[in-house]
């Protein structure tokens, strides 16, 4: 939701941190600032708009600071609600990532105790409360705020004295990295690579001092603990875009290693869960946006290998559902492991009884602590907003979830498990020979970037991704698409269907495929043009404006593949419109408030 940075020690603190935000950007990108100390007192240059539009060249050089990407929530993007801020003396300045959710009360007794608030954020009045609190002992002063504040929060201060950093975190990630005379604390990994790869995670209730020589840790009950320092095996080429123009092309060129990561070791025995220790009579799905099609695609993955019936649920949604007797089995996906309406929907469901188990790509991400079970995809960093190699690994650990499942419930023969199997290893060779056609698919674009209302339909198990396709193309191309039951546009949309409006039909040679090719040829005869991504036939070429066939793979695998096809699509589409294809407006990666 926003990105913060804090750095002590002799490197040039403004290339630091400038550097430490840009990795960021991914998780906000609506204003920037960075808090330098001076001997002089704090220095501070803060704007709406991106990290670049920062002047390196007037930051001082100096041993400590702190820096912050925001993606607004309280107080629209300008210049005054950019982070950081500064007390009403100029002697203490934060950056804060989260909401806290007793602002206005907090603000309203400040007011009456005469501090000038110079924003519109919730954010301020954390500036103020410390100062309000500080009696010489900074990091007593900051203790007693973190008691007083309620919501998510992961705050970095600093003292215009000091080249000390304190932070503390609540439902926001932050995690230290550990240097040689220097140390940092960040949102997340990517911005620390470049300097260290030894790091501790915080865990809610955390507070820490940094210093350059050393970290001192408390936690919830202010007892001083030590965190496990972890090391990190991504490089910093991992998080960087290895000359694609954008991290978006080069995450959906990385899915044959993603996949090929995710299945490694995993074939020959699936041990991340212990199985034994669960009822899989029935199963829910609960996910966000995306992640949320992983859900959608899983319940036919998991109808089809292992005959376990499942439902999805949207997280925002599921915690206002009326609770059953029933106690399915959870599994939450969320790509970031931060997003707060899946925190909330995990909590929710353990409250209600139910195992739950979390799939996802960042390690000791938050949802990870409200689980009985983690999964990890192994997809590597995902910079771009538009989640896509993230996507395709969380449908990867839905087979062989439901491969082990199956074998364990008898419903799978072991020939058949082998078989499934055998199908998952093929599948990063298929996805290169698609990555392969890109400029194919990039020509079959020119015709979307002049339509105001584009649809995507499928059947079945590519019903999901026919909505998966439509979400990527409107987040990022920023064109109304919507994703429907091929089934369904008689129902209704066909009422918006002319030749000014695409279709895009996913057709494989599954059960529906006859009742496809039906629908198909009612769409042509309203004169919609007509693309399909699919298994080749010849009666869908006859019916087709374009097509584009995937390589040969049996229709429960076939997501895999039409979804690479329609990242592809709605990547160039955006390409042809100039469109910020990793940074889409409006958007972040890691949505923390629900
Ligand atoms: C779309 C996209 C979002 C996320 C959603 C959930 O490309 O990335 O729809 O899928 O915000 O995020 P996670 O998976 O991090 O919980």
């Amino acid at each position: 939701m926003c990105g913060i940075v804090g750095y002590t020690g002799p490197r040039d603190v403004g290339e630091v941190i400038l550097n430490g935000l840009k990795r960021l950007e991914y998780r906000g990108y609506d204003s920037a600032g960075i808090a330098v100390k001076t001997d002089e007192g704090i220095y501070v240059q803060k704007r709406k708009g991106r990290i670049d539009d920062l002047s390196e060249e007037e930051i001082p050089e100096h041993d400590a600071g702190i820096g912050h990407t925001r993606w607004a929530t309280h107080g629209k993007p300008s210049d005054k609600n950019a982070h950081p801020f500064l007390d009403c003396d100029e002697e203490i300045s934060i950056v804060h990532n989260g909401i806290i959710d007793n602002f206005n009360t907090i603000k309203d007794r400040l007011i009456e105790r005469g501090h000038e608030f110079r924003s519109e954020t919730d954010s301020e009045v954390i500036v103020h409360l410390i100062e309000e609190e500080y009696e010489g002992d900074l990091l007593k002063a900051f203790k007693n705020v973190v008691k007083k504040i309620e919501g998510s929060y992961a705050i970095v201060v600093f003292q215009k004295d000091s080249n000390e950093l304190l932070v503390a975190r609540n439902q926001s990630p932050l995690v230290i990295g550990i240097g040689s005379g220097e140390n940092f604390v960040a949102s997340d990994v990517p911005a620390l690579l470049y300097y260290t790869k030894e790091v501790k995670y915080l865990r809610d209730g955390d507070t820490a001092l940094i210093s350059r020589d050393e970290v001192k840790i408390w936690d919830e009950n202010d007892e001083a603990i030590t965190r496990e320092t972890k090391t990190i095996d991504w490089d910093v080429e991992d998080a960087e875009k290895s000359g694609y123009e954008h991290y978006m092309l080069k995450e959906i060129f990385e899915q044959p290693k993603a996949i090929h990561e995710s299945i490694l070791g995993r074939l020959t025995s699936f041990e991340d869960v212990d199985f034994s220790k669960y009822d899989f009579d029935e199963v829910q799905f609960i996910a966000c946006g995306t992640s949320s099609h992983a859900g959608y695609v899983g319940r036919y993955i998991f109808e089809k290998l292992a005959e376990i019936p499942s439902t999805v649920e949207v997280s925002s949604e599921y915690r206002y559902t009326s609770p059953s007797d029933s106690t399915p089995f959870t599994i939450l996906f969320s790509q970031s492991g931060e997003t707060l309406d899946t925190i909330a929907a995990a909590r929710e469901a353990k409250r209600r009884g139910c195992n739950t188990l979390a799939v996802t790509n960042v390690m000791e991400s938050s949802i990870t602590r409200e689980v009985d079970e983690v999964i990890y995809t192994q997809a590597g960093p995902e910079i771009g907003v538009a989640a896509t190699k993230t996507f395709t690994t969380q449908i990867i650990i839905l087979y062989l979830l439901a491969i082990e499942l199956g074998l364990r419930k008898g419903v799978l023969s072991k020939d058949k498990a082998e078989e499934y199997k055998d199908e998952l290893r093929k599948l990063p060779r298929k996805v290169e020979r698609i990555l392969d056609d890109k400029n194919e698919i990039k020509e079959m674009t020119e015709s979307l970037v002049k339509a105001e209302d584009i649809f995507f339909v499928g059947r079945n198990i590519n019903y999901p991704v026919a909505l998966e396709g439509a979400l990527k193309l409107k987040e990022i191309a920023y064109i109304h698409s919507a994703g429907y039951p091929a089934g369904e546009l008689k129902h209704g949309p066909f009422a918006l269907l002319t030749s000014e409006t695409p279709v895009i039909a996913i057709a494989v040679k599954d059960h529906t495929f006859e009742k496809m090719l039906g629908n198909i040829g009612e769409i042509a005869a309203r004169d919609s043009p007509v693309i399909i991504v699919g298994d080749e036939d010849k009666e869908l070429k006859k019916l087709a404006d374009l097509s584009y066939f995937i390589p040969n793979t049996p229709p429960i695998f076939s997501p895999v593949l039409v979804n690479v096809v329609l990242q592809l699509i709605a990547y160039y589409t955006a390409y042809r419109l100039d469109r910020d294809i990793d940074k889409p407006r409006n958007l972040a990666k890691s949505v923390t408030v629900e």
